[in-house]
């Protein structure tokens, strides 16, 4: 990280469920992209996690599993900040001071709080509804430029900023303003069982998602039951939302054209096509489910990284914090 000239990307995940194909081709994979070419710090987004009643157990074992993924999937600890969001607490902290320039009316129109709302009607509680401040306390504690999300969290991102400007008008330039960040490559991969609604990691549905670490014949069943249509024409076209999924899901493994696929697959039907998909997706996970078998039981190198992390990402929250603190004219701490 002493490239003082690259730009610095922040992005998280949250572990609740497994890692998808979805993340994989939305966020990870480009990820492995970015870590060259940026400062990166990818978190294990915890804090944000617990807005939805959470397993202890499952919980610790689970982010550790995630951290593993992302090195499986080819994030190179030396070359980015991995860490534990819990075990920084500056962002709990400064989500506090944020919150104190949040607007209950700004959050309120947050289009995922509603959702979240219809969806656990019985635990609505006051985390769900801040989660926003948490998210841009990520993004601001390092002065992020630059912000990898999916279209889902477009309107957290913009709230970031907003209440960035906000604090800077008040304080002066305190905080960096992020931008969005959407790599070329990479659509949005959809359910395989419900393709209208984004591929999720907590589907209760094992059917909708691929896991990352699902093993081949999984993959290969999970695929072959993807729900299409029965027009059996290998093209995008709008409103075939489940072939078009597992065609943007080829694209992106494959790297080929949409214009290319549509011709190798011209006049051929959906279960050659879902033989293809199948096989791309089984040999693009294969190494990743080798990588992480090989380190999950390598506790030491994995404590490791996360303390290394851990370390480096408090000392780059502590200097925006300090500065938070000075503006808005808390006493300096004499330890
Ligand atoms: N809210 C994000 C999601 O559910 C996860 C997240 C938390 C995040 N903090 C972040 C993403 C900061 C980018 C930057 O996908």
């Amino acid at each position: 990280m002493e490239n003082n000239a690259k730009k610095i990307i922040f992005s998280g995940i949250q572990p609740t469920g497994c890692i998808t194909l979805g993340n994989y081709i939305g966020a990870l994979k480009n990820w492995v992209e970015l870590q060259n070419d940026y400062n990166c710090l990818f978190s294990v987004v915890d804090l944000h996690s617990i807005t939805v009643r959470q397993d202890s157990a499952l919980l610790r074992k689970r982010c550790k599993e995630f951290l593993v993924q992302y090195l499986a999937c080819g994030i190179d600890a030396e070359k980015n900040i991995l860490f534990f969001q819990s075990h920084v607490p500056q962002h709990a902290e400064l989500s506090w001071i944020l919150s104190c320039y949040t607007y209950m009316g700004e959050l309120s129109r947050m289009t995922q709080y509603k959702d979240k709302c219809a969806k656990h009607a019985d635990n609505i509680n006051a985390g769900l509804f801040t989660y926003p401040v948490l998210m841009a306390a990520d993004i601001l504690l390092y002065q992020t430029d630059l912000v990898p999300v999916g279209s889902d969290q477009k309107q957290h991102l913009e709230i970031a900023r907003d209440i960035a400007m906000r604090f800077n008008g008040i304080y002066g330039e305190v905080f960096k303003i992020p931008e969005g960040f959407t790599p070329k490559e990479g659509a949005r991969i959809m359910s395989l069982q419900d393709p209208t609604s984004k591929m999720s990691k907590s589907d209760p549905n094992e059917n909708g998602f691929i896991s990352i670490l699902d093993n081949p014949d999984v993959i290969v069943r999970k695929i072959k039951r993807a729900v299409t249509d029965s027009d059996n024409v290998i093209k995008i076209r709008e409103g075939h939302d489940g072939i078009n999924n597992l065609i943007n899901i080829y694209a992106s493994i494959t790297k080929k054209s949409i214009a290319d696929i549509e011709n190798e697959f011209d006049g051929k039907g959906y279960g050659d096509f879902k033989q293809s998909v199948a096989e791309a997706v089984v040999e693009e996970l294969r190494p990743i489910r080798a990588r992480y078998d090989d380190l999950i039981n390598n506790k030491d190198y994995i404590e490791e990284i996360y303390k290394n992390g851990a370390y480096a990402a408090q000392k780059l929250a502590s200097r925006t914090l300090s500065k938070v603190h000075r503006k808005i004219g808390f006493v300096d701490r004499k330890y």
